[in-house]
């Protein structure tokens, strides 16, 4: 590519599949134990680095994900796939090391009216919630990933400024967490955000470090994306279908969908290892499920008779 700006986007990016967990979260409907374990290995078989496959968060919270362990014990685990899960405590981490995960997530946000709904304390108290999940994480070598939420945008508050993204950062890193990801919660960034924001947290985070975590809620995921590379990210969650919301932020839709993703990607020239066809299958699989198109553009593209 001779162009500048596109000849120094990554050449290899991480897509971390977060649809069993951020898309099944919203999912009103039941979802069976064993529909949800289908849905993974069909991810799995796709070949994605990384898969968030649950949450082992209060069951009164999030009804939806209360078999977190039985969909642990019952998936086939790919050699080459991370497997990773939600934790906003200490009972979560030990129901999570019991499940025998390597990796986790603890999760918070750059605003406080958001934190307060999502996870009932303010962004001081879930630091502090934060810690014995990080000590065990540290004893058992297990890996730690820290959201940062309503980075670009808070569903109660409105804006929110870079600063204080970058203060929760810098608290979850001085705890201990290996990778932050940057929430857009309710879809509202636009690209000159993702640049100013990325430009100030990369002046104090490793680049290698930062994911990036976009919802489509108004049409800028895939614009996000490609401003976030131009300024070096390398690490990009996504929904296959485009699944999901929060159910603590009100007007959340799905997250940027998977497939969508890797066609930007993969048109762009950039290796992923994830195999586009076999996430159309899982896709598929999942809309029959739900009884529902998914949100995904490609896929319409894609199974358009
Ligand atoms: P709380 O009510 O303040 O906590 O909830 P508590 O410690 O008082 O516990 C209340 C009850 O929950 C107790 O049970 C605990 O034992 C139980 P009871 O005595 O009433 O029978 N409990 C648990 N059970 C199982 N596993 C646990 C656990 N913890 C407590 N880990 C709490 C605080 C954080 C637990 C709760 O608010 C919660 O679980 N929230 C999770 C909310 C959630 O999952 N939100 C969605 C994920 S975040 C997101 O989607 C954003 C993201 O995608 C990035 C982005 O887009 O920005 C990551
Ligand atoms: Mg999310």
């Amino acid at each position: 590519m001779s162009n500048a700006l596109l000849s120094s986007l990554p050449q290899r990016v991480t897509v971390v599949e977060v649809g069993p967990r951020d898309g099944l979260q919203n999912e009103a409907g039941v979802v069976t134990t064993a529909d949800k374990i289908r849905f993974i290995d069909l991810l799995s078989a796709a070949g994605f680095p990384v898969i968030e496959a649950t949450s082992f968060v209060s069951p009164k919270a999030v009804p939806q994900l209360a078999d977190a362990s039985e969909v642990m014990a019952g998936i086939t685990k790919r050699p080459g796939t991370r497997y990773s899960a939600l934790v906003p405590n200490a009972k979560g981490m030990e129901r999570a090391l019991a499940a025998g995960l390597r990796e986790v997530a603890v999760f918070t946000g750059a605003s406080e009216t958001f934190v307060q709904h999502n996870i009932n304390t303010t962004i001081a108290g879930s630091i502090e919630n934060f810690r014995p999940v990080v000590e065990m994480a540290r004893g058992a070598g297990v890996r730690v990933r820290g959201y940062v939420s309503t980075a670009f945008g808070c569903p109660y508050e409105g804006a929110v400024a870079p600063d204080a993204v970058l203060r929760v950062c810098e608290m979850l890193l001085d705890l201990g967490v290996d990778e932050l990801s940057i929430g857009d919660t309710i879809g509202v960034g636009t690209p000159n955000q993702v640049v100013e924001l990325t430009a100030l947290l990369t002046s104090r985070v490793p680049l290698d470090r930062l994911a990036m975590h976009f919802h489509d809620t108004r049409g800028t995921a895939l614009a996000n994306v490609l401003a976030a590379l131009q300024m070096g990210i390398s690490i990009f969650d996504s929904s296959t279908g485009g699944l999901g919301g929060c159910p603590y932020a009100p007007g959340a839709s799905g997250n940027l969908a998977t497939e969508d993703l890797l066609y930007l990607l993969h048109g762009l020239g950039i290796e992923t290892g994830v195999n586009l066809d076999a996430v159309v299958e899982a896709s598929r699989f999942l809309a029959g499920v739900r009884g529902k198109a998914p949100a995904s553009r490609y896929y319409a593209a894609a199974t358009a008779v």
